[in-house]
């Protein structure tokens, strides 16, 4: 059983997921010129950012190793009637990578489930076409109160590690741009959460 199964039905209730997935969107398409690219999603979700950037791509993969997200995502590709989506059960940790390459690779919130960043960073490579663009999204450096104590991932990412690890598994030209700002708490004890965008490429 995966932690986000119990989550998909209710995941895309959240105003604040559709506002951040559409922010994210508008990012990628502000650095990458998208027209004709494949795209790859990995940690897909339900599919929101896919959705926000179908109309500028070809063919979309979108994985992720949760069952409860893949069906979700699955009955929104049948109700939009889409036939350019591929929904894949893919724990892109362990399993084998699938032959196919992508122009475009990007993820959304997902980079700080998986401990080996670096062995990460090492597939999404392997996963595109030279050249190519990866955009990743995801938390800048926190003190661990996004997820609170009992979570084991990555508290954010500080920028210069990641773009040094993303150099080492052979990415050009990484840059950031923040895209989202999430907030958690009211009044005074309100803490912003900032989103980077970082794009890298693929010579
Ligand atoms: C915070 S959710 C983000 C979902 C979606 N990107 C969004 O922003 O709405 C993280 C997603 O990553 C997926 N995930 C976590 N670890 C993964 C792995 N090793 N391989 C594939 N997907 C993974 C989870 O199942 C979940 O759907």
């Amino acid at each position: 059983m995966n932690d986000f199964d119990d989550k998909a039905t209710t995941w895309d209730s959240d105003p604040v997921k559709l506002a951040r997935a559409q922010a994210v969107a508008d990012g990628i398409r502000r650095h990458v010129p998208l027209s004709e690219l494949t795209g790859f999603e990995f940690g897909c979700g339900t599919g929101l950012l896919s959705f926000a950037l179908l109309p500028h791509l070809k063919h979309v993969t979108l994985a992720d190793n949760s069952a409860g997200m893949l069906d979700v995502l699955r009955k929104k590709i049948a109700a939009a009637g889409t036939t350019n989506m591929r929904p894949l059960m893919l724990d892109l940790a362990s399993d084998p990578l699938p032959d196919d390459r992508y122009g475009l690779v990007y993820s959304l919130m997902t980079l700080h489930h998986i401990p080996d960043t670096e062995g990460v960073l090492r597939s999404l490579y392997t996963l595109l076409d030279s050249p190519g663009y990866l955009c990743l999204a995801d938390l800048d450096s926190e003190d661990g109160s996004f997820h609170g104590p009992a979570f084991n991932g990555h508290k954010g990412f500080d920028r210069d590690e990641l773009a040094r690890k993303a150099a080492q598994a052979g990415f050009r030209n990484v840059r950031f741009d923040t895209v989202f700002r999430m907030t958690k708490g009211d009044g005074p004890g309100q803490t912003e959460f900032p989103l980077f965008l970082m794009v890298a490429e693929k010579a």
